[in-house]
């Protein structure tokens, strides 16, 4: 009797409190389910910068397709979702499955069943004509990211820019920092000068060619959160940053 009390108890707690053993979920989240798994398993290798000897075609620590910075005609490096179907396909734990990939991910270690099965679910929920898996819902008391950034030495016309970004989750914090560029015709336009990590970062920003004058500094943060709905590739927040004056 008392065992099923006690069993009772442990039922009730575990229905209660979410916790227990779940069930990988059908349809995972980006922000909730999958993110952990690659932070925990591939951003060490997977995460910008690249390491160089990483595909540089996408990165794992964000969802959506990055701007880089310093092309006149900006590329995009795809998220995560972009390659959900191969997150599964590369990092299947079953020692009988052969893959016509140069490696197994992670190299040299088998990725556990449950987080399998979660890249699994994700990559399943793909859409069949973009391949993207959907975000689906965030955290329901996410909060938002926050960044902060200073001048750290000028060179001539190159700017050292340090910042850091805080997302009180702890999720990872993908995203663009904006400013003054150039476009083909040398008209000043607001474009990507940056890429955003989460954490520390340091990087070097060329304003060569830039007029004289007083220039706002902004940044999208995406920490993995659905913002504007299903469909939408708003999923950002847009804060200001700070204000740089060249000379
Ligand atoms: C220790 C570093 C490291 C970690 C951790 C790592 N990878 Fe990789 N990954 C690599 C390298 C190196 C390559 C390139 C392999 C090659 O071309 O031989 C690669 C390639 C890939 C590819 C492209 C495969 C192809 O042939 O196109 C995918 C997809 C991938 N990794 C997914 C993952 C996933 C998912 C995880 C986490 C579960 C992960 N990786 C963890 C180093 C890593």
């Amino acid at each position: 009797m008392r065992a099923l009390a006690l069993s009772l108890v442990l039922a009730a707690g575990v229905a209660a409190g979410g916790c227990g053993l779940d069930d990988p979920p059908e349809v995972p989240s980006w922000q909730v389910d999958v993110m952990p798994v690659l932070a925990a398993n591939c951003v060490r290798c997977h995460g910008y910068p690249l390491n160089p000897l990483v595909p540089s075609s996408f990165r794992l620590d964000a969802y959506a397709p990055t701007l880089l910075p310093g092309f006149s005609v900006p590329l995009e490096g795809t998220g995560g979702a972009g390659v959900a179907k191969d997150l599964a396909t590369a990092s299947d734990p079953d020692p009988a499955f052969t893959t016509t990939l140069t490696k197994r991910m992670p190299p040299n270690r088998r990725l556990g069943e449950h987080e399998y099965q979660i890249l699994r679910n994700w990559s399943g929920a793909a859409d069949a004509v973009t391949n993207e898996a959907p975000r689906g819902p965030g955290r329901a008391d996410n909060r938002s990211p926050s960044i902060t950034m200073e001048e750290v030495a000028r060179e001539g016309s190159v700017l050292t820019l340090a910042f850091e970004v805080r997302d009180l989750d702890h999720d990872l914090v993908s995203g663009n920092i904006f400013g003054p560029t150039l476009d083909v015709q040398d008209q000043v336009q607001v474009g990507a000068i940056g890429v955003v990590v989460s954490g520390r970062r340091t990087f070097a920003w060329d304003t060569t060619g830039l007029p004289a004058g007083s220039y706002d500094i902004t940044a999208r943060l995406d920490d993995g959160a659905d913002l504007d709905g299903p469909d939408g590739d708003e999923d950002y927040v847009e804060v200001p940053v700070m204000t740089v004056v060249l000379p």
